[in-house]
């Protein structure tokens, strides 16, 4: 890596709470090491335009609590070709930028290994995704917020639920990975949870939910986890319906939705974000580069890029027994 002068830094993909203060840490760390910073707006589709702000402490002021992402944060198309990225790499080349802080989860890591593939980018990368699904760190940027938001929606839908002896479904975030919903329903005192790594399907989900039932009159709080591979509640809920077994159980069903993606960042997601966003600047100063930096076992670590791609941080299954042991 040339000698670092100038680095960019960028938030991308889904936006999480606490990458505001990920990149007051990045900005403040690169500018007391002597760093010129360049903000990258709109992720790689401002890299793509050179869409690129300067910034200097005071454009970081009174961000450490705010939710979303003052660069802003897109979903790029165009960088997934060959001529994005030569466009994406020129403009960075043209800017003096020397290496990058990219902040967001599995498929910003994906395009920063491929910039870095082609065109030598030095990137070092911060977690940043409500979903917790990175391989590398304990939590990702945006997790605690998600879950404590999601935890205070089934803490109100309790109420109703017990007012009216309703059986819900609430759906939660976490695109292919359980931990919002596991942590949910503890937290929560679900009657039962659906994880999308147990990989049950319609019918199946639909049996354990029969079987819960089973004899009770109660109300129930069901947390399902979205998941591209089980079809998502809507269709868990018309499988219900259509079942006789089911009667004329009372239910409802809530999708929490993007709830859970904004707001302001818990106490746990800004120390978090501070943290790694001054380790990213600290690992480019050591020449470290395609690589990630969490927090693992309370510690700071640091993860090939290439490693946190194609490893999956598995569940705790043992949550998932618990919650069927404190029903
Ligand atoms: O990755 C964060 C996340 O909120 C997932 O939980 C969800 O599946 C997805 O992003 C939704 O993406 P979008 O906001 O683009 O619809």
């Amino acid at each position: 890596m040339p000698d670092l002068r100038r680095i960019g830094v960028y938030t991308s993909g889904g936006d999480a709470p606490g990458m505001n203060a990920c990149l007051r840490a990045v900005v403040r760390t690169a500018l007391q090491n002597d760093l010129d910073v360049i903000g990258i707006r709109r992720g790689y589709a401002g890299m793509i335009e050179g869409d690129f702000v300067e910034m200097d402490a005071r454009s970081v002021s009174n961000i450490v609590q705010k939710g979303g992402t003052i660069l802003k944060s897109a979903r790029s198309m165009a960088f997934m070709t060959p001529e994005g990225r030569e466009r994406a790499a020129r403009h960075l080349h043209n800017a003096g930028i020397d290496a990058l802080v990219g902040i967001g989860g599995d498929g910003t890591f994906t395009g920063a290994a491929i910039l870095h593939h082609e065109h030598g980018v030095a990137v070092v990368g911060c977690p940043g995704t409500i979903d917790n699904d990175l391989y590398g760190t304990d939590e990702t940027i945006g997790y605690d917020t998600a879950l404590n938001t999601a935890l205070d929606a089934v803490d109100k839908i309790r109420d109703t639920a017990d007012a009216h002896d309703r059986l819900f479904l609430v759906e939660v975030m976490g695109r292919d990975a359980g931990f919002i919903a596991l942590n949910t329903a503890i937290g929560g005192g679900a009657e039962l949870v659906i994880i999308p790594e147990t990989e049950a399907d319609v019918d199946e989900m639909k049996d354990q939910i029969l079987g819960m039932m089973a004899g009770q009159t109660r109300s129930s709080i069901v947390v399902v986890a979205e998941g591209k591979t089980t079809g998502g509640v809507v269709q868990l809920e018309q499988a219900l319906r259509e079942d006789p077994a089911f009667g004329d159980v009372d239910l409802r069903v809530t999708i929490l939705g993007h709830t859970q993606r904004g707001g302001n960042p818990t106490a746990r997601d800004r120390v978090l974000a501070s943290r790694l966003g001054a380790a990213a600047v600290e690992a480019l100063l050591g020449g470290q580069t395609n690589v990630m930096v969490g927090v693992e076992g309370g510690r700071l670590a640091t993860t090939p890029m290439s490693e946190v791609r194609s490893r999956k941080k598995p569940p705790d299954y043992e949550l998932l027994k618990l919650v069927q042991l404190l029903v």
